[in-house]
This record gives structure tokens, C-alpha cells and sequence, in this order.
């Protein structure tokens, strides 16, 4: 952990209701859907703890009752998995999150943005620097990417961004930095704009979801307004931000899922799956003779 342990707040919007994973959000939070055994959110949270982080931030709204319950003692289920002499899965429930960890939940009271649901977490972050996790982004990271920003930040002070290069033709889905003195894993961000169409766009570096960011931003998301989509946009903020403070652009190292549609939450079941310490040997037999078929 080391110097990482000076951030201690991560905030995780976790309000959207998920529309793209329907119907099996209808009642369930996307970010309690499963990357095989763990949910999204305990991911996004192990990450943070890993950086050092002990306030954890969710910005929830309806049918997020399933979050709470999830980083809650559950003293039925510990006392029946007792009684079964079920150890292991004693130990993995009773380990979901460490005893100097605190869970605090704001509601976001409507659905008016990432900004938005950011500002909500003012009162309890202060003036500190913070995180800001969006758990849709799955990074299978050595290092976490959060301890990587943290280490970033150590080294020189400033808020950062996570980026990752995209192809041209998906920079309407993301925020889009143009960036000047390239240092390594990070470059200073001269400009930021939210979803540009191809032709627009100042770059094909996309912000995914890990931001580490300066308090000041709280001030800046105050006075935004509503941007693309009728929201409050956190890249609007952060663009305001740029001509007070240093921004920079964080490539990090490790491998994004896009767990927000179908087809990257596949992708990330699969790789997990393979990774797996109990069942990475015969899904990957499996999967071969799965190709074999495919093939045949
Ligand atoms: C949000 C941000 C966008 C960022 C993206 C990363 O968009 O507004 O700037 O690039 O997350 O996943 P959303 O995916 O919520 O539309």
C-alpha cells in the first residue's frame, strides 16, 4: 500500500438502472450481476481497499437494497454454513470486506447524471482527493488500477483520469482527452470532451471508469449545468477544472472489460472463467472442445 494509503475515499455511482442487461435488472442491480462467483461491486471494492482506501462511497438509488445487504454481516447465513462445518465459505462471506472499511450510502435523490451522483458525495469526502470507480469497468490489473493512480498521484500531485486507446468509430461512448507532454503512463490533459462523434473527436484516447480527482471538482460540478444528454457531465467538470488545476491522462496497465454490455461481460465470464483456480483447467478443456465442435 505505502503512499497509495493517502486517498481514503472512493466513491462508486451505482444509481443507473441498467437498462442494457434487462430483465435481469429489473430487480437485481447490474452491479450485483456475477463475473462467475463475485459480483461487479466487490471487484470495484477490492480494487479500492487494495489502494488503500477505507470510506466507500456508493451513490445508490432504487432497487439498489441488494449492495447494502451484499458488504452487510448476514449473521443467519454465517450461523447455518457454522452448523453445515462449511469453513471455506464461512471465511470467503465472513472476508467480503475488512472490519476497518466503512460502507456509506447516499441516495441520489434523480437520475440527473454522473456529475450528478458524484456531487452527492461532497458532504462526506470533503477536501480531501478522492476516487471515482465505475464498477461497469472490469481492468484485470497486476498492480490495481487504482493503486497504479495512487502511485501516479504520489509521484506528482494533480487529478487523473484512466484512459485507454479506442477505435475512432466508438468515441460517441466515452469521454475523449487530448493531451500534451507525454511522461510514461501519463500525459497532461489539455482538453476533454464528452462523447464526440468520430469526426470530432481531439483524439481516440477514451477516459474508462477510474478517476482520481482533486475537491475542487465538487465546486466545478456546482456550477456545470447540464450537458450531453440533458445530464450533469463529470467530463464537463473536469474540463472546467483544466485551466485551475493539472489534469492528467493514466494509461494504465491491465486489461478493460466493458461489463456495461452483453458482449464485454461474455467476454470478461470467460476470461475469468479460464483464470479461475477451481475451474480454469476444465472450462478450458471445455472450451476447446467446444472450438473442436465449432470446427468439425
Ligand atoms: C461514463 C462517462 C464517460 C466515460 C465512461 C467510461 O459514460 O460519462 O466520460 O468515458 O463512463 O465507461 P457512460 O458509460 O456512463 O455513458
Amino acid at each position: 500500500m505505502g503512499q497509495s494509503a493517502s486517498i481514503r475515499s472512493a466513491v462508486f455511482p451505482v444509481a443507473g438502472r441498467g437498462t442494457r442487461f434487462l430483465p435481469a435488472t429489473k430487480a437485481s442491480p447490474k452491479e450485483m450481476l456475477p463475473i462467475v462467483d463475485k459480483p461487479l461491486i466487490q471487484y470495484a471494492v477490492e480494487e479500492a481497499l487494495s489502494a488503500g482506501v477505507r470510506n466507500l462511497v456508493f451513490i445508490t438509488g432504487s432497487s439498489k437494497r441488494a449492495i447494502e445487504d451484499h458488504f452487510d454481516s448476514d449473521p443467519e447465513l454465517e450461523s447455518a454454513l457454522e452448523a453445515q462445518g462449511k469453513h471455506e465459505l464461512l471465511a470467503t462471506v465472513r472476508g467480503i470486506l475488512p472490519s476497518w472499511a466503512s460502507c456509506i450510502y447516499i441516495r441520489q435523490p434523480a437520475p440527473l447524471g454522473l456529475g450528478h451522483a458524484v456531487l452527492c458525495a461532497r458532504p462526506v469526502v470533503g477536501h480531501e482527493p478522492f476516487f471515482v470507480h465505475l464498477a461497469d469497468d472490469l481492468i484485470d490489473a497486476t498492480v490495481p488500477v487504482l493503486q497504479q493512480m495512487a502511485e501516479a498521484y504520489a509521484a506528482r500531485q494533480g487529478s487523473y483520469v484512466g484512459v485507454q486507446t479506442v477505435a475512432r468509430a466508438e468515441t460517441d461512448k466515452y469521454g475523449i482527452v487530448a493531451t500534451r507532454d507525454d511522461e510514461g503512463s501519463s500525459a497532461r490533459v489539455t482538453r476533454i470532451v464528452e462523447k464526440p462523434k468520430p469526426a470530432d473527436a481531439p483524439s481516440t484516447l477514451a477516459v474508462v471508469g477510474r478517476y482520481l480527482l482533486s475537491p475542487t471538482i465538487f465546486d466545478r460540478l456546482e456550477s456545470v449545468g447540464r450537458g450531453a444528454g440533458g445530464e450533469i457531465q463529470l467530463t464537463d467538470a473536469i474540463a472546467d477544472l483544466l485551466a485551475a488545476e493539472s489534469v492528467y491522462a493514466y494509461k494504465f496497465d491491465g486489461k478493460r472489460y466493458d461489463c456495461g454490455s452483453k458482449l464485454g461481460y461474455l467476454e470478461a465470464t470467460v476470461e475469468y472463467g479460464l483464470k479461475h483456480p477451481e475451474l480454469g483447467d476444465r472450462f478450458s478443456s471445455y472450451l476447446r472442445q467446444l472450438s473442436d465442435q465449432f470446427k468439425g
